[in-house]
């Protein structure tokens, strides 16, 4: 089974700007990769390759084994881009049904209830897009790229306009479209929604991948707290496997124990430190 999305030294020049050098990125068939960095790290403009709307200037991506672009491409994936409008006068149906249109999907009435009911919008489906709120709007853009099934869906930013209730959906969402085998990629700036969600994160910045892997090993131990009656002893250089050794010796020593602790540092400590914007 070739991969949901494989781009192999992805490159893109803008004129004098490098938005991409030479990205090595892999989203598995059914997994969900968060793709995080700062405002132009070229998060966009790799998703924009791999819809085929961007010409890579080196290197190369294909989607389920198709070259980016190609029809068979663009056959299989769904994408919400990450600045869209749809028009102000189509109701919700009317949207699934233009892009049922556009993707020559036959799923008809049945696809679009499916679809409104898995965005949560089935009592809105007859509702103007002027008259939905920017969170309804993105989840009706999410709707609108599952339309026909895909393979992968390239996500960009769509739950930058979402309330926490609305974010939860979108989880939730996500969570059901793995166990359906859909593969996601997930540009997003909100590390601790990547983090309950994502199989695996890769961070750029300048266009480089400057990190990857799950978010656990992106979350690095960072020593082990143990509090006893004495007070708190810190072992910073310790590890989650040193803390039963740890307490056997301090209760050989008469400690009372009261509490292990192993630190990690968070998703967005490691974030930081990858782009070079931590405080250190
Ligand atoms: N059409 C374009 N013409 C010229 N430069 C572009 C174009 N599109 C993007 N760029 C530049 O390429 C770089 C990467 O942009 P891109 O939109 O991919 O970043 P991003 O990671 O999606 O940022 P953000 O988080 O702000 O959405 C930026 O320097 C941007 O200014
Ligand atoms: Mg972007």
């Amino acid at each position: 089974m070739p991969a949901a999305l494989q781009t192999r030294a992805l490159a893109k020049r803008y004129g004098t700007i490098e938005a991409l050098r030479g990205v090595e990125l892999e989203v598995g068939e059914g997994e969900l990769v968060g793709l995080l960095g700062p405002n132009g790290a070229g998060k966009s403009t790799l998703v924009k390759i791999a819809v085929g709307l961007v010409h890579p200037t080196g290197g190369d991506a294909t989607v389920c084994g198709a070259p980016a672009g190609s029809a068979a491409a663009r056959a299989s994936l769904g994408y919400l881009a990450e600045l869209f409008r749809f028009p102000g006068w189509y109701s919700a149906d009317e949207v699934l049904l233009l892009h049922q249109r556009l993707a020559g999907s036959n799923g008809g009435e049945a696809e679009r209830t499916e679809l409104l009911r898995l965005v949560g919008l089935l009592d809105a489906r007859g509702r103007k897009v002027d008259a939905m709120s920017k969170g309804m709007q993105q989840r009706l853009g999410i709707a609108q790229a599952l339309v026909g099934s895909p393979r992968i869906l390239l996500l960009d930013e769509p739950t930058s306009a979402l309330d926490p209730a609305g974010r939860r959906t979108v989880r939730r969402l996500l969570e059901e479209l793995r166990a359906r085998g859909v593969a996601v990629l997930l540009n997003s700036h909100l590390l601790s929604e990547v983090e309950l969600v994502c199989d695996r994160v890769v961070i750029i910045t300048g266009g480089s991948v400057v990190a990857a892997g799950t978010p656990a090993e992106l979350s690095r131990a960072r020593g082990v707290e143990i509090e006893t009656a004495a007070g708190l002893r810190e072992f910073p250089d310790a590890t989650r496997d040193d803390a039963p050794h740890l307490v056997a010796e301090l209760v050989a020593a008469g400690e009372r124990i009261y509490e292990v602790r192993v630190r990690r540092t968070s998703l967005e400590e490691t974030y930081l430190h990858a782009v070079g914007e931590d405080a250190t």
